[in-house]
């Protein structure tokens, strides 16, 4: 049977990356003989001009019916109204919690080409390797009530951070198994010495230490934590974190990296059939860039490593996915640079398609 993969080009460069990205699966699919079956619906803010929703009905039965969405971004300077009671970003949230993807993966390593994109010394980035799993589908995030209201003196607004047990041990799990895989070590990080859910948070990481024994494991408050990933990042292997805090870390360790353009991302759910693979949403870690959105000029190398992430999660095909992953590798090598990494000597600049079009033309040469 074929896979359901579900395209959300989404808002602002979303449709050319994506559009990138869905070319070179096209091209692994031929290359290897998978049967995967492509489906396109809306999201984000042209759905609310569309439809004056940004998340059609469709969109969410369709996304309900796929074995993985491929997305782009969601958003721009026409839908930022904060008083608004429509926004782009509640599709994300709203796919999230629909879907049940509860790890956001994202990975970071820096790559030997990039360091001087970096503001920090390349002495202490280089050797960077880690992912950090943020909780995606609980917390504040989530939390009823959720409200800005009349008080009695005067405006009052009010959120809620609530986490169950099952919430806070399935993502923790999720971190240590991964962590058995790579490294071996775990950094649960937290605000213990103040949030109830954190001190819940801290005694579940230690109750699920002592049954992932091989896995070491350390626990960070989130404050001192922003401040080690920049100072010592390379101690870092698999970092576990709730939603809000792993909002604002992921978007820090994406600095390690070098540049935001070559940033994938996974949201996963709950394994099906026990067979190792999730449903998921794939997605680069970068926004909409309005900015650029329509010249030619974005990078879709993010986009196309989450379609490499696509492979691995939710079809299980490791292999296709490091073909990609070489490809992305060599073209960078060859000094090919889209106008985010301009610059450097012996580089060339190339648009998105061309940038596109290199890795495809890539892996039909790795193939040979
Ligand atoms: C992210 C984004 C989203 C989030 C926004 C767009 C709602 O910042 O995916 O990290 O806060 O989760
Ligand atoms: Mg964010």
């Amino acid at each position: 049977m074929a896979y359901k993969i579900l395209v959300l080009k989404g808002d602002g460069i979303g449709p050319e990356v994506v559009g990138e990205a869905l070319q070179v699966l096209k091209v692994i699919a031929r290359r290897s003989a998978i049967d995967m079956d492509f489906k396109e619906a809306h999201i984000g803010g042209h759905a609310i001009d569309q439809f004056g929703t940004p998340m059609p009905e469709d969109t969410l039965k369709q996304a309900q019916d796929s074995d993985a969405i491929l997305l782009g971004a969601v958003g721009g300077p026409k839908w930022d109204n904060f008083n608004a009671t429509v926004r782009p970003e509640q599709a994300l949230l709203g796919l999230r919690k629909a879907l049940g993807l509860f790890a956001n993966v994202r990975p970071v390593r820096a790559v030997k080409e990039f360091l001087s994109a970096s503001p920090l010394k390349p002495e202490i980035i280089g050797a960077v390797d880690l992912v950090v799993i943020r909780e995606l589908t609980g917390g504040i995030y989530y939390g009823q009530p959720s409200e800005k209201r009349q008080g009695k003196d005067g405006r009052e607004a009010v959120d809620t951070c609530f986490y169950t047990e099952a919430e806070i041990a399935r993502v923790l799990r999720f971190g240590f198994e991964l962590a058995r895989n790579r490294k071996r070590k775990l950094t649960s990080v937290d605000k213990a010495n103040v949030l109830s859910t954190s001190r819940l948070w801290r005694e579940i990481a230690t109750e699920l230490a002592m049954e992932f024994k091989d896995v070491a494991c350390e626990h960070q408050l989130v404050d001192s934590m922003a401040m080690h990933l920049l100072r010592r990042p390379k101690d870092f292997d698999v970092i576990v974190t709730e939603n809000l805090f792993g909002d604002i870390l992921t978007d820090e360790a994406s600095v390690l990296a070098g540049s935001m353009g070559l940033l994938p991302s996974a949201s996963l759910g709950e394994e099906l059939n026990g067979a190792g693979y999730r449903v998921g949403l794939y997605e680069p870690i970068h926004g909409s860039a309005p900015d650029i959105a329509g010249r030619d000029e974005a990078n879709p190398l993010a986009a196309i490593l989450s379609a490499a992430m696509l492979l691995e999660h939710s079809l299980g095909m490791r292999s296709e996915a490091e073909i990609i992953e070489q490809a992305v590798d060599a073209v960078v090598k060859d000094g090919h640079r889209t106008r985010d990494l301009a610059g450097g000597s012996g580089t060339k600049t190339v648009g998105c398609k061309a940038m596109g079009r290199l890795v495809r033309e890539k892996i039909e040469s790795l193939d040979a």
